[in-house]
């Protein structure tokens, strides 16, 4: 028999239902007791740390108590993020915390979470004494970020590990032994199936436990396998802050919420992120200041339902203020109450510095009151660009879904957010083929994309995860029509960004540089307000901020550009002006 130690975590943990409710920490044993492969086991270099894992299974049979995690739960959290700080438990020394040089290597896939959570674990084993390195053969561990949202997203997973299955094996002798290690989504969702099914996983870490990373790899590095999948009801990650992935970009990503209550039926979000919190505002506003004194021209706020923010972090933001929904919307929960809202939040990051564009993804059509809308149409850093998903336009599918909004409600919605923002650029995510949809059902969805005419939009064949449509619903709209239907969706709405980005012909617009075209050496790229890409001739320009002075663009410039044509997803134009936000929104007109 296997050993296998599941020990009961004292974190505030969460369940939905019979997914998450086995939410547990283990460590298992390879080799000896085990039924697991050897192809975790050790190479010679590993044979001579064998008096060493005697030495951990030993420590590890005494097994750390409950007592134990009872009161690693009590330590305050910015203890926790610094590792080496931090008691070892008892059966690991200090110095097998940490990280003892070995190069890690960190493959991202899904959301922009997933990209900020991969800066997120960095920083925290960046601190733990690893070494971060970009090249796939030279990697002691490899960790993969992944996500759950359709089948093909985990299937890329799969296939991927396959690939590694290989590198592994061919792993030198005189090298330490490989690890690897999923991380994210697809660690929470499948749990113990990964280490079963693919033996050679050495770590498991859901979006809640990346703290605990250099616990677990620790425990890899003597050849067992660690998990670690607890969700959380307040872990934010709010003292970590997140290592820039590039840091020449001049843009950053800002995580202010995780999880999601909303319960959508097709969804798995709530199953693999857990429930709704959100960071203090003080620590993101403290976070914005830096990557504003860093210099960094653009921040997105991120999270899963980015406008639901609710700082009660603080008693006295908890009167019982209710909450402001979008007309004629409603909630699959109980309605909340107090708490630092979204308008609060944008008010206080958008001050920080006039020359930082604010962006926010990805909102929830629900939480939009009048001072979010008023906000964005008034300060000139908050980009006009808000992302409204749809994913249907049937109120008989959108039910099925439980949205909380019908066909009605949502283009009422539209139709006032325009009134609010003029020139606002509008995007939307859509599925194709959800149970029960018909082909009435599917033309209300193409017409819904003819009235709105999005700028941007994502478009999705639907996917069975194991969530309440997959216990309730029949996923009865065979693949081919399901494909068929996201094809004729893709044609309209590329018919219909291509008439809206066409307005954009003949205006001036700001750009915020980000570096050259990736299809021509003489062409650089940025984006504009609404988040579209502009391309243009990388030419000398006047710089109206340096006496007129001749420069050439750099990635973080404020420019302006002279819109000559447009596809349904890129602008192009020519260069006019250095600029900066301030003078740009004083001067000229950007429609
Ligand atoms: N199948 C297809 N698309 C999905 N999305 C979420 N769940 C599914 C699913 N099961 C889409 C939604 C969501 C976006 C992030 O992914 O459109 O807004
Ligand atoms: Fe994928 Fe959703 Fe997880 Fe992001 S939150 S990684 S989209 S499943």
């Amino acid at each position: 028999m296997h050993h296998l130690q599941c020990v009961l975590h004292a974190q505030r943990y969460l369940g939905w239902g019979p997914l998450a409710s086995v939410s547990w920490l283990l460590l298992r044993t390879c080799r000896a007791h085990s039924t697991f492969s050897t192809t975790t086991c050790p190479s010679p270099e590993g044979l001579q740390e064998d008096g060493v894992r005697k030495d951990f299974s030993s420590r590890l049979a005494t097994g750390p108590t409950f007592q134990h995690f009872l009161r690693s739960a009590s330590v305050p959290q910015e203890k926790l993020s610094s590792p080496d700080a931090v008691d070892p438990p008892p059966y690991l020394t200090v110095d097998e915390l940490l990280g003892r040089q070995r190069k890690v290597y960190l493959e991202t896939y899904g959301c922009q979470m997933n990209v900020n959570d991969t800066e997120i674990a960095w920083s925290i084993l960046q601190k733990s004494g690893y070494l971060r390195t970009r090249n796939l053969q030279e990697a002691d561990v490899i960790l993969l970020v992944t996500c759950s949202i359709r089948e093909k997203a985990e299937q890329t997973i799969w296939n991927r590990l396959h690939q590694l299955k290989a590198l592994k094996k061919k792993r030198l002798r005189s090298r330490v032994p490989l690890k690897i290690g999923i991380l994210g989504c697809m660690a929470e969702r499948l749990k113990e199936e990964i280490l079963n099914r693919e033996k050679i996983v050495d770590v498991l870490a859901g979006p809640d436990a990346y703290r605990d990373l250099p616990r677990l790899l620790a425990v890899a590095e003597s050849g067992q396998q660690a998990a670690n999948v607890l969700l959380s009801l307040d872990e934010t990650y709010a003292d970590v802050m997140p290592v820039q992935t590039s840091p020449s970009a001049p843009s950053a990503f800002v995580s202010i919420m995780r999880g999601c209550d909303n319960m959508c039926s097709y969804c798995i979000v709530p199953f693999t992120r857990g429930r709704e919190r959100s960071r203090p505002v003080a620590s993101i506003l403290e976070e914005v200041r830096k990557l504003s004194e860093q210099g960094l021209k653009e921040v997105t706020l991120l999270g899963q339902n980015v406008n639901s923010f609710r700082d009660t972090s603080e008693v006295q933001f908890n009167n019982a203020v209710s909450t402001n929904l979008s007309r004629g919307f409603s909630t699959n929960y109980k309605t909340k109450q107090g708490g630092l809202r979204f308008s609060h939040l944008l008010d206080q990051v958008s001050r920080i510095d006039p020359e930082m564009r604010i962006r926010f993804t990805s909102p929830h059509p629900k939480d939009f009151p009048d001072e979010v809308l008023q906000l964005i149409h008034e300060r000139d850093n908050i980009c006009k660009q808000i992302h409204l998903p749809a994913q249907s336009g049937s109120s008989r599918v959108l039910e099925a879904m439980r949205r909380g909004y019908s066909r009605e409600a949502y283009v009422e919605l539209i139709h006032h957010i325009r009134e609010s923002i003029p020139g606002v650029s509008l995007s939307s995510d859509f599925i194709a083929g959800f149970c029960g949809e018909t082909e009435e059902d599917h033309l209300q969805t193409v017409s819904l994309l003819r009235e709105v005419q999005y700028n941007m939009g994502f478009l999705f064949a639907y996917s069975m995860r194991q969530t309440r449509a997959y216990h309730r619903l029949k996923d009865d709209v065979p693949e081919e029509v399901k494909l068929r239907r996201l094809k004729e969706l893709i044609t309209v709405f590329r018919e219909e960004a291509t008439k809206a980005n066409n307005t954009s012909v003949g205006c001036t617009q700001l750009v915020l540089v980000e570096g050259l075209s990736k299809r021509s050496a003489t062409d650089l790229y940025g984006r504009n307000d609404g988040n579209l890409k502009v391309i243009f001739p990388d030419v000398e320009m006047e710089d109206v901020t340096n006496s007129g002075l001749r420069v050439r663009a750099q990635p973080g410039d404020y420019v302006l550009v002279k819109i000559t044509s447009a596809s349904s997803q890129t602008l192009r134009g020519h260069l006019l002006c250095r600029t900066t936000l301030k003078d740009s929104s004083a001067h000229c007109s950007v429609e």
